[in-house]
């Protein structure tokens, strides 16, 4: 690992074109001067059936209001396969690595377009219209990307779900988003365990019960395990497709139609559809996929993301297709079934570009340097990690170990609500900082403000904003747009206000500490703690619960658990609670620990301080800080005095 010194070095690394650095100067500034001329510009990376007139219209004040390029007409899937077809229809498209090393499959450009034909006639034969919602619970098989980008043609929305929720999650997003369709498979493979999709879906469908819009289930045989199929329902993938025509003309969208709908968790209440709209997400996605990520055809684009979260959808399907570059999927785990898997992948497939996360960095960093150095890595020439902060430590072994130093490291950060990078280095026209997502984008108006939501200058930390809306931002929470006005623009009125606090140095390069709010990030994914409060609420044995976020070696945080119980005879078990957040949310939200407490430390209006909950789950008992608010201070002792029982307990 480099000694401090040679941080300096990277800082200052001079791979700097100077061609390029000029040409992105002159893009920061036109954005400047003339934001609706660099918008328009911007916005011919994707193909229209109708040239929009118009870049913005959008405001932060009042109701708030987002819309970009209205006037436009497009379709998504035309612009990330029909363009493509006369130039490369015969070159790779798609690239599936099956969990089994054995088994691959690509598809060029025209044939994921007649997949996609395919399944888009099939889907307008089951009577799914335009504006309909049709959710998507796959693992990572091409049928995944597929589906996403049939929707897209008949102008329905896709909403993915993540294959972790559990059922009862999906069941309460199939209700919210009104889904007409749902698209699953038999089982998916995880290592050497199967994932029951179908199963999943039925329980949730039998969970939402008859408020639920479902008229159709489409499952796609993964494994080929048998699973229950109902009549009139239920609808097998390849019969389905297989007597489609292999051309389907698409629907034109106004830009402003919805594409998609992703749900994320906020600091309160349920999980919320962030609403992104078709002409301003695809200009985000192919704008900040060519700046950072510089796709090239002819070249493997690999982002490790699920397609079931945003960065899948911007950096595994829309981007890198957008571009015209091939981008490859892989159905397994990180180092199943041996701890090169990824490695073995890069050079087979030749990757050019890897994208990850930092969770998944920590990991390999883990199996030791040795693994990685078995592999020629030679194909590499960018690297890219987004979802959480990463430490100088963990990105200097990225750049090192695996980019041999030649790679350009672009540390991205971005939220579902950005729709795409947002802070990001432009390698080749700035130098890169280890642990420091730079500086925005062009064309973006970052600004850190203080706790009061008024802006400050200079070398400082505060909470991020931006105070102009850009292409890629969520339109609004779906069916909630009080919600969406009040979590994002009320802290600093006129701004968009993202959750996460930021250091910015003397250069203007930004640094993430971490999110403001009760949002805790596990692996990348976001849970809010009342999602997993609300799941123990429904434990009749506690009064009370707690859930915070705890710094974690690998996960990067960790949830911890404090209950009440009811009464002290009937004290719930710790694995009891934990099944019970797993059944309500998901196993990714599992808690690492739990803790049976008599009394919760409480403001003197009742609420609960979870500041000092994550010290004392923290073992930071030495810096609590100030106590004065407390109904009753001395409830602190005999907490931290609980804590270390339990600790030594177990
Ligand atoms: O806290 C920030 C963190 O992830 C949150 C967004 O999560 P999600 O909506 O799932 O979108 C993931 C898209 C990458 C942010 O509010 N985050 C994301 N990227 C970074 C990051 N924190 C630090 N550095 C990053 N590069």
């Amino acid at each position: 690992m480099p000694d401090s010194q040679d941080r300096t070095a990277i800082w200052n690394l001079t791979d700097i074109d100077p061609v390029k650095a000029e040409q992105i100067a002159r893009l920061r500034a036109q954005a400047v001067s003339d934001p609706d001329g660099f918008w328009l510009e911007q916005a011919r990376r994707i193909e229209w059936a109708s040239f929009p007139a118009v870049a913005s219209n959008s405001s932060f004040e009042g109701d708030v209001s987002i819309r970009w390029f209205e006037d436009g007409m497009l379709n998504a899937s035309v612009s990330c396969l029909d363009r493509h077809l006369a130039d490369r229809g015969d070159k790779p498209a798609l690239i599936w690595q099956a969990d089994d090393t054995t088994v691959s499959r690509t598809l060029t450009f025209r044939e994921l377009h007649e997949e996609v034909c395919r399944l888009s006639n099939a889907l307008r034969a089951l009577g799914v219209k335009r504006g309909e919602r049709v959710a998507i619970h796959l693992p990572m098989v091409v049928e995944g990307v597929v589906a996403m980008l049939a929707c897209a043609r008949i102008g329905a929305v896709h909403v993915v779900l993540f294959g972790g929720f559990s059922p009862e999650g999906i069941g309460e997003r199939l209700i919210d988003s009104s889904a007409v369709a749902v698209i699953t498979c038999d089982t998916g493979r995880r290592g050497a365990k199967r994932i029951p999709h179908k199963v999943t879906i039925d329980a949730a469908l039998t969970h939402a019960g008859t408020i639920c819009a479902v008229k159709n289930v489409i499952v796609v045989q993964v494994t080929g395990d048998v699973v229950p199929m109902k009549e009139g329902r239920d609808h097998d993938y390849t019969a389905l497709v297989s007597q489609q025509s292999p051309a389907c003309e698409a629907e034109i969208m106004r830009a402003e139609d919805v594409l998609f709908l992703l749900y994320t968790s906020g600091s309160t209440g349920k999980p919320k559809a962030m609403v992104h709209a078709t002409g301003g997400y695809m200009v985000w996605a192919a704008y900040t996929t060519d700046l950072t990520l510089a796709p090239e055809p002819e070249r493997v684009h690999w982002c490790t993301a699920d397609i079931a979260w945003i960065t899948g959808h911007t950096y595994v399907v829309y981007g890198p297709l957008l571009s015209g570059t091939t981008t490859l999927i892989y159905e397994g785990l990180l180092g199943w079934p041996q701890p090169g898997r990824w490695w073995e992948i890069v050079d087979r497939y030749e990757v050019s570009c890897l994208y990850t996360a930092p969770t998944a960095i920590r990991a390999l960093i883990r199996e030791g340097d040795e693994v990685p150095g078995r592999y020629s890595l030679a194909s590499l020439r960018r690297l890219a990690c987004a979802g959480e902060p990463i430490s100088p430590d963990a990105w200097e072994w990225f750049y090192e170990v695996v980019g041999r130093r030649r790679c350009p490291v672009a540390d991205m950060w971005w939220q579902t609500e950005t729709g795409g990078g947002m802070l990001c280095v432009i390698p080749g026209a700035q130098p890169m900082k280890p642990g420091w997502a730079t500086t925005p984008l062009p064309g973006l108006t970052a600004v850190l403000t203080s706790e009061k939501g008024e802006i400050i200058e200079g070398a400082v930390e505060g909470a991020l904003c931006f105070t102009a809306s850009w292409p890629g931002q969520a339109r609004t929470i779906w069916g909630d747009h009080k919600r969406f006005r009040e979590t994002y623009f009320t802290f600093s009125p006129g701004k968009y206000f993202a959750g996460d606090g930021a250091r910015r140095d003397e250069n203007g390069y930004y640094m993430i500490t971490g999110r403001m709010d009760d949002v805790i990030n596990v692996s990348g994914h976001r849970i809010g703690t009342a999602e997993i409060e609300d799941a123990l609420a429904t434990c009749h044995a506690i009064s009370e619960a707690a859930a915070v976020g705890v710094s974690h070696d690998l996960k990067g945080q960790g949830i911890v658990v404090f209950v009440v119980a009811r009464s002290s005879k009937v004290a719930p078990a710790a694995d009891e609670l934990s099944t019970i957040i797993c059944d309500r949310v998901g196993r990714y939200a599992a808690p690492e620990r739990v803790y049976l407490v008599n009394e919760m430390p409480k403001t003197r209006s009742g609420k609960i301080v979870r500041r000092l909950l994550r010290k004392i789950a923290s073992n930071e008992t030495e810096s609590l800080g100030d106590l004065s608010t407390l109904a009753d201070p001395a409830v602190i002792p005999t907490l931290i005095a609980t804590v270390k029982e339990q600790n030594a307990a177990s």
